[in-house]
């Protein structure tokens, strides 16, 4: 397993994150649990924003926070002087909470109700992202009701389909995202949110997919939109100063994927903006970009304990662990794959070849298929690296399975920012009407 951000391996073969041996981290917690590596996601802010912001006029970087969010990961990124990234009332919420500037926060979402729409207005949230025209219509009625002029960017789905699994592409015409550009949709959409009283368009947005190694497709997204801006400029007058160019960096998960360097996508978007606004003789707009998975998915790692092994003689060995898809739906979503390590062994040499799978009753349970680890035993720890984007995010209680806890560590010091589930909160939300309450004969 490539060892990331902090992590390390002790004399003893522990693997330690955070200077925190995660064998007590398993003792002192349990398992499964999230832990991530806040050194970790500060470097990565950091590195955004000295390749983005730095030196650069009018530029931001906003965390997606559907990647990871926590009242602790909104901190976090607060004091790192990132904005955010909110798609629904619940991370808004969550954002509002951990005291979050709601001027620095976009607004996002396919089909956002009018009661999110309206907490975003009264919040102050700073961009509201436009997807469609029934959401235009509600949001202008709302900013009216409430007095406000609403700052809008629209969405655009500008035609792009970049090379990624295709259930995480998001540019290309054939998606439920934003104003189609090529057949004309966007200019409508420009036109009238134009005619709205009570909208203000700062700019437009694009979002071309997730987990994107190639360069080039960053490059192509900013020749398109820039190119549409001096065509909205042409055609009515209206210079748009801000573009939003969405998420989508790539990451290392396992052997093979090679992303480029942060300063390499900066240097490429700063690149295509200098060429692409000198050729359409456009004014260079703010540039706003969102990554998500590349600020906290190297930072997690998920520690597991191994329980049972099934060895079918010729065909494979199962090492199963006491988590699965409940806490990492991904493998089982996207064919995604992931590096383990064995955490209390972590310097043995490999042996043999076995699948990591889940406890839930599915065989796609599967969290790595044929991975090289030595001869794993029940009541081993297994460390999954890279867990840290759309894991705790897209984590559910499938089988009535309780989510993990997830701890931040830094330094030696470890916090824990989200409590393990209890069996009482599976049923927090559960009501027994009355008539059900007592064992009645069945009336047959
Ligand atoms: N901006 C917008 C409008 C987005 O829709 C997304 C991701 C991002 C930014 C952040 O993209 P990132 O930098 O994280 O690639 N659950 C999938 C990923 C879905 C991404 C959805 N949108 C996965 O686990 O791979």
């Amino acid at each position: 397993m490539k060892l990331h951000g902090t992590q390390s391996v002790t004399k003893q073969g522990h693997l330690e994150i955070g200077g925190c041996d995660t064998v007590e981290l398993a003792k002192q917690f349990g398992t499964p649990l999230y832990i991530m590596d806040e050194a970790h996601i500060r470097n990565i802010c950091r590195q955004y924003h000295s390749s983005f912001v730095k030196g650069q006029e009018n530029t931001e970087v906003i965390y997606a926070s559907k990647a990871f969010s926590t009242l602790a990961m909104c901190r976090i990124i607060d004091e790192e002087g990132l904005g955010l990234d909110v798609v629904s009332g619940g991370e808004l919420y969550t954002a509002l909470q951990a005291n979050f500037s709601a001027a620095r926060i976009y607004f996002h979402g396919n089909n956002k109700s009018a009661q999110e729409l309206e907490m975003a207005i009264k919040a102050g949230v700073g961009r509201i992202v436009v997807d469609n025209f029934y959401e235009m219509g509600i949001l202008n009625d709302l900013a009216k009701e409430l007095n406000q002029i609403v700052a809008v960017l629209l969405r655009v789905t500008p035609g792009i389909e970049a090379h990624t699994h295709e259930y995480i592409q998001t540019g290309q015409i054939d998606s439920k995202f934003g104003f189609t550009l090529p057949n004309g949709t966007a200019d409508q959409a420009i036109d009238l949110a134009l005619s709205y009283s009570n909208l203000t368009v700062k700019g437009i947005h694009a979002h071309i997919g997730s987990q994107i190694f190639e360069l080039d497709s960053f490059r192509h997204e900013v020749e398109i939109m820039i190119h549409y801006m001096g065509d909205i400029l042409r055609r009515t007058g209206c210079l748009l100063q801000e573009l939003n160019l969405g998420g989508g960096f790539g990451i290392y998960y396992a052997a093979g994927d090679v992303p480029a360097q942060i300063s390499e996508y900066a240097k490429t978007v700063q690149d295509a903006l200098a060429d692409a606004c000198q050729t359409q003789n456009f004014p260079r707009p703010k540039i706003i970009i969102e990554p998500g998975r590349s600020i906290v998915g190297t930072a997690g790692t998920t520690l597991y304990t191994v329980g049972s092994i099934k060895e079918i003689s010729g065909v494979r060995k199962y090492v199963a662990v006491d988590g699965g898809m409940t806490d990492n739906p991904r493998p089982a979503l996207y064919q995604a794959r992931y590096e383990a390590v064995l955490a209390n062994r972590a310097n043995e040499e490999t042996v043999e070849v076995v699948s990591v799978t889940g406890k839930c009753c599915e065989s796609g349970d599967m969290l790595i298929w044929d991975i090289d680890l030595p001869k794993a035993q029940s009541g081993d720890l297994l460390a999954v690296s890279c867990t840290g984007a759309y894991n705790y995010s897209m984590s559910s209680n499938y089988n009535r399975l309780i989510r993990p806890a997830v701890v931040l560590v830094e330094d030696g010091q470890v916090d824990v920012i989200v409590k393990r589930e209890t069996y009482a909160d599976l049923l927090r939300n559960d009501v027994l009407p009355a008539r059900l309450k007592y064992l009645r004969m069945a009336s047959r």
